[in-house]
């Protein structure tokens, strides 16, 4: 069960507001859950981290990042490479992981199981989907933790990480609050020393195969639109010009795409059946521009559904495979946070669901032809460190055409 997740006392507050709040701060008179855990986590790391951020951010512009074109991704020399062709079994398939950035030992052993089934499986890409360095983020640009929670454990699944932003790697003061949006960069760094972690800006999108695109991957920031705190930086204010030119990035990417599927990667989840709920209501709050994750549900609704295949998500600590409706357009949502963590076993929201998980940890592999996109999900007994096939999805019809000029 995660036990590190801080419900702040009411929505939008900054982060210094919430640390002076304490466990028994209400909201409208009403009791709020938190952990109360308040020492614990103001750990000395966290304060130095929180510190030097602060001081960047006195003294530096925050310089946002565009989205990678091809011509600009930097990746260094021996860099695994995308795959060009499917594998023997005529597909591409990809490793899902989320919220996996522990370090802990079950990082390490739903890892190490992954790692038998892309074997098997012809894995060619991975994808993690946030809260890729817990508690919060790396305090720098070759921070050990990027080894001992990224490298180390997934040694041997030797392919590209599309990895994407989570609230623990923005975060300031507190860990998970998402509000410093500009210690993300230290990940997009990173990823010119690594062979492995792809994240060549914040938000990026990545065809595959390039050359005569079968599926698309776009990589959404989901941070500044649904923290726990509201923003200080003007820059990543849900309003601000990072959010707005990330969504107008994403809204012509989609329509430019030429790849029959499309599948939108980015931490935070649309719907949600675990205990943090859906956008625009998450862990119950209804009010605000962050907490609620309100503008997300903006963003996804007008953006993403019935354009986009998948939606991949993290941040629950659960397995989803959701039902594809009307209120989606047509897109199905995945949740797939479970490669460290797990919650509490039960299903909080009813959104319809082909299978659902919220006690084992876990992860999924997606595959991809011309033919079909199958989702399998596998739980991970973390004693053995083997994987279980749990769950089989497939859909035959993308939700949306490709463009007649493609
Ligand atoms: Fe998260």
């Amino acid at each position: 069960m995660c036990e590190d997740e801080m419900i702040p006392p009411q929505a939008d507050m900054t982060e210094r507001e919430w640390l002076r709040t304490g466990s028994a701060a209400t909201a409208g008179g009403t009791p709020v859950r938190t952990t109360g855990r308040v020492p614990q986590w103001v750990n000395r790391r966290t304060l130095l981290g929180g510190a030097m951020a602060g001081a960047a951010l006195a003294v530096l512009p925050s310089p946002g990042q565009s989205p990678a074109s091809a011509a600009s991704r930097r990746r260094p020399p021996g860099a695994f490479p995308f795959p060009e062709h499917p594998n023997g079994k005529g597909e591409f398939a990809i490793l899902v992981t989320g919220d996996a950035g522990t370090g802990d030992e079950a990082q390490y052993a739903v890892a190490s199981a992954a790692r038998d089934v892309c074997k098997a499986e012809g894995i060619g890409l991975a994808v993690g989907l946030g809260d890729n360095i817990y508690e919060n983020g790396p305090e720098s640009d070759d921070d050990s933790e990027f080894q001992d929670k990224f490298e180390k454990p997934n040694s041997g699944i030797d392919v590209p990480w599309l990895m994407v932003l989570g609230n623990h790697d923005c975060s300031g003061l507190i860990p998970g609050s998402g509000g410093d949006p500009s210690r993300g960069d230290r990940e997009v760094a990173y990823a010119a020393t690594s062979r492995r972690w792809y994240m060549p800006s914040r938000y990026y999108s990545v065809p595959l195969p390039a050359a005569e695109p079968l599926v698309e991957f776009f990589a959404i920031d989901t941070i500044p639109w649904s923290s726990y705190v509201a923003q200080l930086d003007p820059h990543y204010r849900w309003d601000g010009p990072y959010m707005r030119e990330q969504q107008s990035w994403l809204d012509g990417a989609l329509r430019a795409s030429r790849a029959r599927w499309k599948v939108v990667i980015g931490h935070h989840p649309y719907l949600n059946n675990g205990k943090h709920g859906s956008a625009g209501s998450y862990d119950g709050f209804e009010i605000g521009n962050y907490t609620s994750g309100v503008h997300l549900k903006d963003m996804y609704e007008k953006v993403v559904c019935g354009r986009a295949d998948l939606i991949l998500s993290g941040h629950d600590h659960t397995l989803q495979i959701l039902e594809p409706t009307a209120r989606t357009g047509g897109t199905r949502q995945v949740v797939c946070g479970a490669s460290a963590k797990t919650e509490d076993g039960a299903a909080h929201f009813h959104n319809p669901a082909a299978w659902q998980n919220f006690s084992d940890h876990g992860f999924m592999v997606l595959k991809v032809s011309g033919a079909r996109l199958t989702i399998d999900a596998y739980t991970v007994d973390v004693a053995t460190r083997k994987a279980t096939l749990r769950h089989r999805a497939r859909q035959t019809r993308p939700v949306a055409a490709v463009p007649a000029h493609a």
